[in-house]
């Protein structure tokens, strides 16, 4: 069991165990959110392991103020009236992404966009007093509904989580809307919260429905997938001539003194590690330019299957949908 502690009083406790790279479940105006230091990508690892989570779909960084936001994503007029008008609230925008912020690759799946989020109430203040952005989706099981009372997140998530900041039930209940700002262009990419109509009265701009009708159940998936320029060859044993390899693990594939480099998600075989490593080495073999990138067997059990499935995405052809 989790332990549950009222928001008023749970604060300080909340921001010790996030500066220490542990889960916490806080409240929001939406949804309950299972949070993260947005900057520790161990940390953030966390959070799909927690949820079961069989996939990397990018996450909402929380803010506490625009400054913060401003360290993460780039806001043109249109994202800055937005935020003005919305913010706090259930308004998640998809921004681009600032270059080098200290955001874990794990937060935005190696995107070039970003989901900054200003929550209502203790979620806010517990970013405000840690410093940094919060990663959090939904605090529910993988597949499982969104839990919009302490009681929802004990029974989900309970025997994996240190501590549930209780805020009583969730004031909305449903998840924020999500928009995208792209060059004066918005899109919605799930409703929620605020309504498109709202949206469209405040900026005098037409929102572009993506999906007609359908609610889209992760709009991660919608966005264009982060890939690397050059191929992936999975499950190298050998590493070939002219390749790089992204090693795994204490032991390393034959050849390996060929490789145009070398860089080891995990030298101890740590799956949260190589989790939280993972866009960002292929981020640095991508810029090194080498043509084929060579990845060592990486198991296929807990964060590992959420690893390969985001590998053989990186390493499908490119062009029409990846599954
Ligand atoms: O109300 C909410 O939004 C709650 C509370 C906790 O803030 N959070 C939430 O998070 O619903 P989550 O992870 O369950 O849903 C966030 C969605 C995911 O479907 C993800 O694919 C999408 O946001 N997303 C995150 N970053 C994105 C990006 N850069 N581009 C497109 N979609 C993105
Ligand atoms: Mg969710």
């Amino acid at each position: 069991m989790a332990r549950t502690i009222q928001a008023d009083e749970a604060v300080d406790e909340a921001v010790e165990l996030l500066d220490g790279g542990n889960l916490v479940a806080i409240p929001t105006e939406t949804v309950y959110g299972l949070a993260a230091d947005a900057t520790n990508g161990e940390a953030v690892a966390k959070i799909f392991e927690a949820k079961d989570r069989p996939l990397f779909n990018p996450l909402i960084a929380h803010v506490a103020d625009m400054t913060m936001a401003e360290r993460i994503a780039d806001f043109d007029d249109l994202a800055e009236k937005l935020a003005g008008r919305f913010w706090p609230g259930a308004l998640t925008l998809v921004l681009p992404a600032v270059e080098n912020s200290r955001i874990s690759g794990l937060v935005t799946a190696g995107l070039e966009t970003i989901a900054v989020r200003m929550p209502v109430g203790v979620a806010r203040l517990i970013a405000a007093k840690l410093g940094r952005p919060l990663a959090a989706p939904s605090a529910n099981p993988s597949g499982k509904l969104s839990a919009t009372t302490a009681a929802d997140v004990e029974a989900g998530l309970g025997d994996r989580i240190p501590l549930i900041v209780d805020g009583g039930r969730a004031r909305i209940g449903v998840e924020s809307t999500i928009l995208k700002v792209d060059e004066g262009n918005l899109t919605l990419l799930r409703p929620g919260g605020i309504s498109v109509e709202d949206i469209e009265v405040a900026t005098g701009k037409p929102v572009e429905r993506v999906s007609s009708g359908s609610t889209v159940e992760a709009p991660g998936m919608l966005a264009s997938h982060y890939a690397p320029d050059a191929g992936l060859r999975l499950n190298a044993v050998e590493v070939l001539n002219g390749e790089a390899l992204l090693a795994f693990g204490p032991k390393r594939a034959a050849g390996v003194d060929r490789a145009k480099a070398v860089m080891n998600l995990s030298p101890d075989g740590s799956l949260l590690e190589a989790a939280a490593n993972l866009f960002s080495h292929l981020h640095s073999l991508d810029r090194l330019g080498a043509r084929i990138i060579a990845v060592e067997p990486i198991p296929d059990q807990g964060l590992g299957a959420a690893i390969n499935d985001r590998l053989s995405r990186a390493a499908a052809p490119r062009g029409g949908m990846k599954k």
